[in-house]
């Protein structure tokens, strides 16, 4: 028996390639639900700050893990009821989810939940391994990328627009070093998968970024879209 699962768009790529964005508006046009993977693992590092569990104590970060109850509606995370989609957005819970993100169990026990998101009428998905381990089977894999330079400078610009006083030596210091955290870990690490549209957005803007992506989509699943 074949089993027909809903259309899965996946595009993942490193910290501030404009993935999220991209997979925000094409959900939107789409009428698709949206999963930020990345706010998962945003959620469980925002549960052991606030547990006080230390960020190598992996047995007690596994216990979390299993127990976390985390729901994500119309873009919004809750935790236990309680909205945190702003306080998951901090540099911290950047780092920290970063670290996190390279146990194998962590890993494990957050897949399910991830892949009991996907429904009809179809799922746009971004993070690390959407289209390499979370839905291998995805019709459509897009791996959007930046030079590091021009993601520092966004993520800078994203956080003076929210009065945050930044400098951009440090920020581009902690994207290398999630980049690398999550490109060299052992397990899904951050590669693109063997049958993903690479796409380096570098000197594009989101409008020409998403007509790339939607032409594509139109390529795979015919011209129909609001
Ligand atoms: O996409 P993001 O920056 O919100 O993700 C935060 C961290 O979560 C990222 O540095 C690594 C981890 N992550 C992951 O390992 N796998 C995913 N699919 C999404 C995020």
């Amino acid at each position: 028996m074949i089993v027909e699962l809903p259309p899965i768009i996946t595009i993942d790529g490193p910290t501030a390639s404009g993935k999220g964005t991209i997979a925000r508006i094409i959900s939107n046009k789409l009428g698709w639900l949206l999963l930020d993977s990345g706010s998962i693992y945003r959620a469980l590092a925002f549960a052991i700050i606030n547990s006080d569990i230390s960020v190598s104590d992996f047995d007690s970060i596994e216990t979390l893990a299993s127990n976390l109850e985390i729901s994500i509606n119309d873009g919004n995370v809750y935790l236990g009821g309680f909205d945190i989609s702003e306080k998951i957005r901090t540099e911290e819970i950047s780092r920290v989810s970063s670290v996190i993100a390279s146990d194998y169990n962590v890993r494990k026990i957050l897949l399910d939940k991830q892949r009991s998101l996907l429904s009809y009428p179809g799922l746009v998905a971004d993070g690390r391994d959407m289209g390499t381990i979370v839905f291998p089977y995805a019709a459509l894999k897009i791996f959007l990328t930046a030079d590091i330079s021009i993601r520092a400078q966004r993520r800078y610009n994203q956080l003076i627009n929210k009065g945050n006083v930044v400098n951009i030596t440090s920020i581009m210091d902690n994207i290398r070093e999630r980049d690398e955290r999550d490109a060299d870990r052992l397990y899904s690490p951050l590669i693109p998968a063997s049958d993903a549209h690479i796409l380096d957005n570098s000197v594009l803007d989101i409008e020409q970024t998403l007509s790339i992506i939607l032409d594509l989509y139109k390529y795979k699943f015919g011209p129909s879209y609001n």
